[in-house]
């Protein structure tokens, strides 16, 4: 948004009402504070939640009954416009809830002024963010659900490919690319976790909590908080009315999920280089360069680490607004929505992008195994086939690096040294400690848990299957703002 001019109300035209008790503040300014440029994308959640707080306001005696059912009618019937997209809140306010009342006010007449009996637009933001992180969180879960089963499916299917892992980005060991994948989405399930805890952590309501000190009036915050299906209400007003700690778990999350995947683009990244060529590109998700006509390049993956920048940007701006506030609301906190709003899309644009563009990529298996085919990758696991002849270690690791030694003076892969020079080096080398030289060897022997051996990888693969399967489970249990609309209609008033 251009911070100068505020594109709904470029003439500063802004709370015409008189609703917010600032009917004299300075044009110029009031159009400047408005948030409706941003929060107007919460509206669908702010709806739901005043549809409750009416349809409580009911139940505890403080709205007669065809009130209740007018208003409700009206909210109802802004969500229903508002998901065809055809709500217009065209009136300048100053953030979407004055919008929404101001609408009522209009269409209503004096039942649109007793919607915000016992609450505050402080505790309204903050059950809107609420449902809205609850919600992002489940349709991101659902998401990184479908892409571990894709990456099980993957790790599964590429468990005889052999190839370098890397540290330090040096050949390091023989692993199977179905293990690197596997590590991939063990990266991914953490993030997951994070993503599981915000949702937790979001989802109870705050409504009631009024401006700061809670309300005189009889409200019944239990009954709001059981109509939008949260799992309890928060416990200190004070708190609650200036507590973004729940977006710092949402920007947190999302900005790990990021991270795994710009992780998993990088390794994409390098290996189709020409220099690593151990995956190749398929042309439906190569970019072209537009003046080298031979380039393919892997844009899909720098955007998704580009994203990731952007996520952890989300971050950043929420711990520096939230750092250094004084207990209770502050107008700093309107400036959260960007870093909100944001983070949802971008995490499952990224989730999907990822998902899409893995089944063009093919590991080259001859090239990959031609890696590891010196045998000089092989060398701790020489080094261990003498300890298992009862070497110490420190020795078994001498002998072995003495005999990589000879292999190199003498100008031969480690993996061709014939066995007669290798008992010059010393004489418990014999021909099944060299047999390990062979990088199929050494990976089906690495059967410690969490090791490369397959059987261990189908372990890993089991797992990564069944966290896909219960963060499916879990956001069941998340009623969608659909769903969520057709429960609080079917409340009888
Ligand atoms: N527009 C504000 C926000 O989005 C809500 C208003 C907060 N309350 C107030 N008295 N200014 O956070």
């Amino acid at each position: 948004m251009n911070e100068e001019t505020c594109p709904v109300c470029p003439e500063g035209n802004v709370a015409r009402t008189d609703a917010t008790g600032r009917a004299e503040m300075v044009p110029e300014l009031l159009a400047w504070t408005s948030s409706l440029a941003h929060d107007r994308s919460l509206v669908r959640e702010d709806l739901l939640g005043s549809a409750a707080h009416v349809t409580m306001l009911h139940q505890v005696g403080l709205l007669e009954t065809a009130d209740a059912q007018a208003l409700r009618g009206a909210l109802f019937a802004m969500f229903d416009e508002a998901t065809a997209g055809t709500l217009v809140l065209a009136d300048g306010e100053e953030d979407v809830h004055m919008a929404i009342e101001a609408r009522l006010t209009r269409e209503l007449g004096q039942v649109g002024k007793r919607l915000h009996a016992a609450r505050s637009r402080n505790d309204q933001v903050a059950l809107a963010l609420r449902i809205h992180v609850r919600d992002q969180a489940a349709r991101t879960l659902a998401e990184v659900s479908n892409l571990l089963t894709e990456l099980a499916e993957r790790a599964t299917m590429e468990r005889d490919v052999v190839l370098p892992a890397y540290t330090h980005r040096q050949r390091a060991q023989p692993i199977t690319a179905g293990f690197l994948v596997a590590a991939w989405a063990n990266q991914m399930m953490r993030a997951a976790q994070a993503v599981s805890v915000a949702l937790d952590r979001a989802n109870e309501s705050p409504l009631g909590c009024g401006a700061c000190s809670g309300t005189s009036l009889p409200i019944d915050r239990d009954v709001v908080a059981a109509m939008l299906q949260f799992n309890g209400t928060t416990s200190n007003a004070l708190d609650t009315i200036g507590d973004r700690d729940f977006v710092l778990d949402w920007t947190w999350a999302g900005a790990r999920v990021l991270l795994a995947l710009a992780r998993l683009a990088t390794d994409v990244i390098d290996f189709t280089t020409s220099e690593f060529a151990f995956l190749k590109i398929g042309d439906a998700i190569a970019a072209g360069s537009s003046m080298m006509p031979q380039k393919k390049n892997p844009d899909v993956f720098e955007l998704v680490r580009s994203k990731a920048s952007r996520g952890v940007g989300n971050l950043t701006s929420m711990l520096v607004l939230v750092k250094g506030l004084p207990t209770g609301y502050a107008r700093d906190l309107q400036d959260d929505r960007q870093a909100v709003l944001d983070t949802g899309p971008l995490v499952r644009g990224a989730l999907r992008a990822v998902r899409g563009a893995m089944i063009h990529l093919a590991f080259d298996a001859e090239r990959c195994l031609r890696a590891v085919s010196d045998g000089s990758t092989q060398a701790t696991d020489v080094a261990e086939a003498l300890v298992r002849k009862g070497l110490p270690f420190r020795e078994a690791y001498k002998a072995t690096g003495q005999l990589v030694h000879l292999a190199r003076e003498r100008g031969i892969d480690l993996a061709t040294l014939p066995l007669a020079d290798a008992r010059t080096v010393h004489d418990a080398f014999d021909a099944a400690v060299l047999a390990v030289l062979d990088p199929r060897v050494a990976v089906a022997a690495k059967k410690s848990a969490g090791g490369t051996a397959p059987e261990r990888v189908d372990e890993q693969i089991g797992n990564v299957r069944a966290v896909a399967y219960e963060l499916s489970e879990k956001i069941q249990n998340v009623p969608q703002l659909e769903e969520l609309r057709r429960s609080l209609a079917s409340v009888s008033i």
